[in-house]
């Protein structure tokens, strides 16, 4: 994508053509917290209230419960979340009045402060202001909050590959890498601004280190281990995700739980698109790497794994295994089944990516995702602007 695009809105995400909230998605949102959330009351007034102001004003306006509701609802329907046991503890951040970049940006920083708490992660969401008839909430570039930058050179990429396209964006914007560029290089927030902002174009906010909570791998029994220097990030910050809420649109709402060892051990590090390390893993095990039927990439995931959990451990990092968290996951669907909902999920993402059939999800079929609630959604154009194509 040619630098020139950068900054420029696509013509779908101009606010004259966004239509007004519908009052029917509304009415449904509003129906359903007042049914799970008896002490709030009859519906009847509240949902006359939400119909007269769409009427006034194309669109209305949560209630700080409300809100809380709809994002933890909205976790609770997160077919590929293998972590939702907990929704119920999803700890709101309702900055809905901040749409000017930099603030979006500082208050990015403190989400990282106050979810990580030195490693006694909390499941956090912040959230900014919606898109609205007469105007835009902001929007988060990134990923994730935290990513690692992957520079292209001669055809290969040093870093994690899958932010190349990003990271060549930042550069574009004028982000200066650290010298010497690194493996491990925590990439800035590229953030633009809503409301009275929209047309400022993005800008680019450092992340300051101590905001940035990582952990050195080691292994429990392999002192070699140390030496190929990995790290990764504790907290997993998704944040080009909108989340839309009862004909609501949050197209900056940043939220985080915390690892699973198998998302960094088994793919991050793992995948021939990412890090790919299981050959040198392996070949530091002393394993045959000549023939996949001595299950080399399979021992050293296995190993790799071990090393992300050991490290974590030792750092006093919350992070979960895939067996504990499979079981905590078949509670959540059996508690979601005795209240009566369906419980979304998509198999493919809910088993880990090793070990699949040693644990129990692996054993079962679910129901279908679905398309309608309170939801998190990845749309095209945030999709695009983290891949490194703005538009
Ligand atoms: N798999 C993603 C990563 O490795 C993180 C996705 C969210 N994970 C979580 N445990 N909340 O960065």
């Amino acid at each position: 994508m040619p630098a020139a695009r950068i900054g420029e809105d696509a013509p779908a995400e101009q606010p004259s053509s966004r239509p007004g909230v519908d009052p029917a998605e509304a009415e449904e949102f509003i129906r359903l917290f007042h049914a799970e959330n008896p002490n709030a009351g009859p519906a009847e007034p509240r949902v006359a209230a939400v119909r007269e102001e769409i009427d006034r004003t194309g669109t209305y306006v949560h209630t700080g419960e409300e809100l809380e509701f709809g994002a933890r609802v909205a976790w609770r329907s997160s077919a590929r979340c293998i972590g939702r046991l907990y929704w119920r503890s999803l700890h709101l951040r309702d900055r809905r009045h901040v749409t000017a970049p930099d603030e979006v940006a500082a208050e990015c920083v403190g989400h990282l402060r106050e979810a990580t708490r030195k490693g006694r992660i909390r499941s956090t969401i912040t959230i900014f202001a919606p898109d609205g008839p007469s105007s835009r909430g902001p929007r988060i570039w990134n990923e994730q909050l935290i990513r690692y930058a992957g520079y292209r050179a001669g055809g290969r990429v040093l870093g994690d590959p899958r932010t190349a396209g990003f990271t060549d964006t930042a550069r574009t914007l004028g982000w200066m890498p650290p010298s010497p560029m690194g493996r491990f290089d925590v990439l800035p927030l590229v953030v633009s601004g809503g409301g009275e902002h929209v047309k400022e174009g993005p800008q680019v906010h450092e992340i300051p280190a101590d905001a940035v909570l990582e952990v050195p791998l080691t292994h429990p029994d392999h002192a070699w281990f140390a030496e190929m220097e990995l790290r990764w990030h504790a907290l997993p910050v998704i944040s080009n995700m909108r989340l839309d809420i009862g004909g609501i649109s949050y197209p900056a709402a940043p939220f985080n739980g915390w690892y699973m060892a198998t998302e960094i051990a088994a793919r991050n590090l793992a995948d021939a698109d990412r890090y790919d390390m299981l050959a040198e893993v392996a070949e530091a095990m002393g394993l045959d790497t000549s023939s996949d039927r001595t299950l080399w990439r399979d021992r050293a995931a296995v190993e790799l794994t071990a090393a992300v959990q050991h490290s974590f451990d030792e750092a006093g990092v919350s992070l979960a295994d895939h067996h504990g968290e499979s079981r905590r996951f078949l509670r959540f669907v059996e508690k979601e089944e005795a209240s009566g909902r369906k419980c979304p999920v998509d198999w493919s993402w809910i088993v880990p990516p090793i070990s699949g059939g040693l644990t129990p999800v692996f054993h079962r079929y679910y129901d279908e995702p679905t398309d309608t609630g309170p939801m998190f959604r990845l749309d095209d154009q945030a999709a695009a602007r983290a891949g490194g194509c703005p538009v």
